[in-house]
């Protein structure tokens, strides 16, 4: 038995039980053509390439492409793309402004998520939800997360902003934004690499945030805005971060390895989630740590740096052995962002730099066919039940 309301959502009577999907577990609310995420045979497709191909042969604006448009791009709609996002590097006097008004104590990422929220308060095109303004909005937000990140990290060293270099592409400008030093190619590619991993994932919290924003009619700004805020989470985005706390805690150097398993122990003995292990969709490994693993083994022979893989194995084995859950993304991510010289701290907002690409693309399929999103909740409070009169029609306390 049930009721219709006059929009005709079905509401259960007290008669029925209905079923809570808690965190929406297994639940698929919508299509989406942007990526297929299958656990059953460990692949991640974007836009039905799969995702390590993608990292082998094509640069990270390529998918940016990809995501956004559907299709890989031709040479010349390569050129004019990576024309127009060096064209936008730069950052307003005003972002930077208001970014050295935060304090140094706050946590970069809530340095990205208002530098992004400034540049939408500033855009006069916020309101304009075509799909060729978000596309704009995007290509925008795309060029300049390098700048805010980069800016972020090197004001926490009292190091003066770099300007981007136009003759650099993406991943090597950004480096070099950051460290103000040409990197190596090796080092370039291994960077790539992580932000074409980290582009999409289909329904993730902080995509499906960025969806429910855009559902109501908000703009795109806003959308970015509040996935920022979910991707923060030590649950979602925020493990790579913690990933390096837990390495830190155990202590690099010589010796790691047997650490590691003595610090395994006692974190699990205490119940403590294991950072950069487990997934929601993935229950038999992440599609993209193969690729990301290799790169963290070039990354550690380039920087000569053997004790971080072992204390990498030796986690890894640990967690297979007594839990069998196996690494996320973030489990390789984090020592590879670390070793090239990245604050931990700022972790974080590399992946935002990456995911907003298939979060603005999300954003325009959402609204391309558009549903408000609004799902229902079963009430499990007091029965109805009325404040109790305070006094008399005069305001005379009762007697
Ligand atoms: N460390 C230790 N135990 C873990 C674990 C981890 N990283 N991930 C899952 N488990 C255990 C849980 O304790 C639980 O055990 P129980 O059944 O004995 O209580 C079981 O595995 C199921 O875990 P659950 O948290 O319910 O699975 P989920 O699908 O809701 O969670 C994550 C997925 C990602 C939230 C979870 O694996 C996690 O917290 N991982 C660490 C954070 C992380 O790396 N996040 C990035 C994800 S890409």
């Amino acid at each position: 038995m049930s009721d219709q309301t006059p929009q005709g959502t079905t509401v259960p009577d007290a008669a029925f039980q209905p079923q809570i999907f808690k965190g929406l577990a297994g639940v698929p609310v919508d299509y989406t053509a942007i990526s297929k995420v299958n656990p059953e045979t460990n692949s991640l497709l974007y836009r039905g390439y799969p995702v390590q191909e993608l990292a082998a042969s094509v640069t990270f604006e390529e998918v940016a492409y990809l995501l956004w448009h559907g299709e890989l791009p031709d040479d010349a709609q390569l050129a004019e793309f990576e024309e127009l996002e060096r064209r936008h590097r730069g950052l307003d006097h005003e972002v930077k402004r208001i970014v050295d008004e935060l304090p140094l104590t706050a946590h970069p990422m809530d340095v990205v998520r208002t530098a992004v929220s400034v540049i939408g308060a500033s855009d006069p095109a916020t309101p304009d939800d075509s799909r060729e303004s978000n596309l704009e909005k995007s290509i925008r937000l795309f060029a300049k997360l390098p700048s805010i990140v980069s800016y972020d990290q090197r004001r926490r060293h009292e190091l003066e902003f770099v300007e981007p270099r136009l003759d650099l592409g993406y991943s090597a400008n950004f480096l070099w934004q950051t460290f103000g030093e040409a990197p190596e190619l090796e080092v370039v590619n291994a960077f790539d690499t992580s932000m074409i991993l980290y582009a999409e994932h289909s329904f993730n919290a902080s995509t499906f945030t960025a969806r429910v924003i855009a559902s109501t009619l908000s703009d795109l700004y806003s959308a970015v805005t509040g996935a920022i805020g979910a991707l923060k989470g030590p649950l979602h985005g925020g493990a790579n971060e913690a990933v390096m706390h837990a390495f830190d805690e155990i202590g690099t150097g010589e010796g790691s390895a047997a650490r590691a398993t003595a610090w395994l122990d006692a974190a699990l003995a205490e119940k403590r989630k294991i950072m950069g292990f487990g997934h929601r969709v993935y229950k038999n490994g992440d599609s993209r740590v193969p690729t990301m693993r290799d790169a963290l083994e070039r990354m550690v022979e380039h920087y000569h740096r053997p004790d971080l893989l072992e204390l990498y194995v030796a986690l890894e084995e640990g967690m297979a052995e007594r839990k069998g859950i196996k690494p996320n993304l973030d489990y390789p991510a984090g020592p590879v962002y670390h070793l090239m010289g990245f604050d931990t701290e700022t972790f974080t907002p590399l992946f935002v730099a990456s995911r907003v690409t298939g979060w603005t693309a999300h954003v325009m399929e959402q609204l391309a066919s558009n549903a408000l999103i609004r799902p229902l909740s079963v009430y499990n409070g007091p029965d109805e039940r009325h404040v109790p009169p305070k006094g008399n029609a005069s305001g005379e306390p009762a007697a």
